[in-house]
């Protein structure tokens, strides 16, 4: 069968590498085309983890790049469009929630090609994060709904879709992480030297609701300049929020603080492991640090990943300087992490031979079952 994989920005690549590996063992059941939006760009919000992540070449790059969500949506439509009339694959497969995931769901229902969704079923119930609304049009209209936890496959069910649509397989990303985490930590020692770091805290921010006001972005940046003066705090700035900073013309003087590019997927997971602390608004980094027992902040009302508050190392926190400063001390204080990983049920680095079976149950006619 034609697999078409439709990919476009940083957290996308984690997930599709795994199920393209997978699938690459199977042959003479899968044909694959992987298409890159472009909506990310940059060689190290993209390149960089084609490298590391060994995913191959795309066959096809959109190069849409940035603009307004409508003017990017559409591009990709008008762009993926002839695509599938011209590679007519079976099924497209699209992870997470991004512009590019929508944008697809959209061309592959128009054109009555069928879509799996990877990570489906996630749910903030916060309307006005442009993800949320990526995940229920992206939800409605898959025909095979992948789902990463049980309260995913909950959210689902509730919003009707049918239970034989939804196939609950664990959590795509942690295939990555497991696979990559003893290269990862061959990174440590040098990354421990270049920025002279033994006990510190890590960052990334990215989500509009943080970073587009400047207030709130002052907000945060005041709480961290506070961190850094009790311990270095490591942020690899994502290019909006550098865009933003840009803008107001902050100075981030303070000693500790130190702003650098965004890192690779290595680098980046070999400062989770070592990290005291982890302050964020990505999606992926709330699964990642429950996996790793890293201690996290989540400066978020809500999460789409209630799991890994319940089981994991998560916090929401309000993204204000005061109430920032006390949970990182609160944390900071707390007794020793458990080092043990979460037995979280399918975050096992197994999720795309999972994917797989789903696929090859899909291949089976009737009468053989
Ligand atoms: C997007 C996703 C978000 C995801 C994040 C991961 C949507 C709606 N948002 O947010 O869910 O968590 O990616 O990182 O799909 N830019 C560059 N270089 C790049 C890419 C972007 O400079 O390679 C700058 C541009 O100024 C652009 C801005 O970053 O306008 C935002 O990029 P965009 O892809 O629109 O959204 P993200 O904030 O990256
Ligand atoms: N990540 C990375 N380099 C960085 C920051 C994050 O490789 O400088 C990785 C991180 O480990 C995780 C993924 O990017 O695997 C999460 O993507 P992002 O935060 O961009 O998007 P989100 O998960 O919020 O949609």
């Amino acid at each position: 069968m034609k697999i078409m994989h439709v990919v476009g920005a940083r957290p996308n690549f984690m997930k599709v590498a795994p199920v393209m590996r997978e699938m690459a063992c199977h042959p003479s059941l899968f044909q694959q085309v992987l298409v890159h939006t472009g909506q990310h760009y940059d060689d190290n919000m993209s390149k960089i983890f084609f490298d590391e992540l060994g995913l191959p070449e795309p066959d096809i790059n959109l190069s849409v790049g940035s603009g307004t969500h409508a003017w990017q949506t559409a591009q990709i439509m008008m762009r993926l469009d002839p695509l599938l009339t011209e590679h007519r694959p079976d099924w497209v497969f699209v992870p997470g929630d991004v512009n590019s995931t929508v944008a697809s769901a959209l061309v592959c229902s128009k054109t009555g090609v069928r879509l799996a969704h990877v990570e489906a079923g996630l749910r903030s119930f916060d309307r006005s994060m442009p993800e949320e609304i990526n995940r229920l049009v992206t939800d409605q209209l898959a025909d095979l709904l992948l789902t990463p936890s049980r309260d995913a496959d909950e959210n689902l069910l509730r919003e009707g879709i049918a239970p034989e649509k939804i196939r609950f397989v664990g959590n795509i990303m942690i295939d990555t992480l497991v696979r990559l985490l003893p290269k990862a930590e061959q990174r440590w020692g040098d990354l421990r030297t270049r920025y002279s770091l033994s006990r510190f805290a890590l960052v990334t921010l990215h989500r509009p609701s943080n970073v587009d006001r400047d207030e709130t972005l002052s907000e945060i940046l005041d709480a961290l300049h506070e961190i850094g003066r009790v311990m270095p705090v490591i942020f690899p700035v994502h290019p909006r929020t550098r865009g933003r900073m840009a803008a107001m013309s902050t100075t981030s003087e303070a000693k500790f603080l130190q702003l650098i590019e965004p890192l690779g997927y290595l680098d980046f997971l070999a400062l989770q492991i070592h990290a005291a602390l982890v302050l964020t608004d990505s999606g992926g980094v709330q699964e990642e640090t429950t996996y790793l027992g890293i201690p996290c902040l989540t400066l978020r009302p809500n999460t789409e990943r209630p799991i890994t508050i319940t089981e994991g190392t998560n916090r929401l926190v309000r993204s204000e300087r005061t109430a920032i400063v006390k949970a990182a001390f609160d944390a900071l204080s707390a007794p020793e992490r458990c080092t043990a990983p979460p037995r979280l049920q399918f975050w096992d680095g197994r999720t795309a031979k999972r994917i797989v079976e789903a696929m090859r149950d899909l291949t089976v006619p009737e009468h053989a079952n």
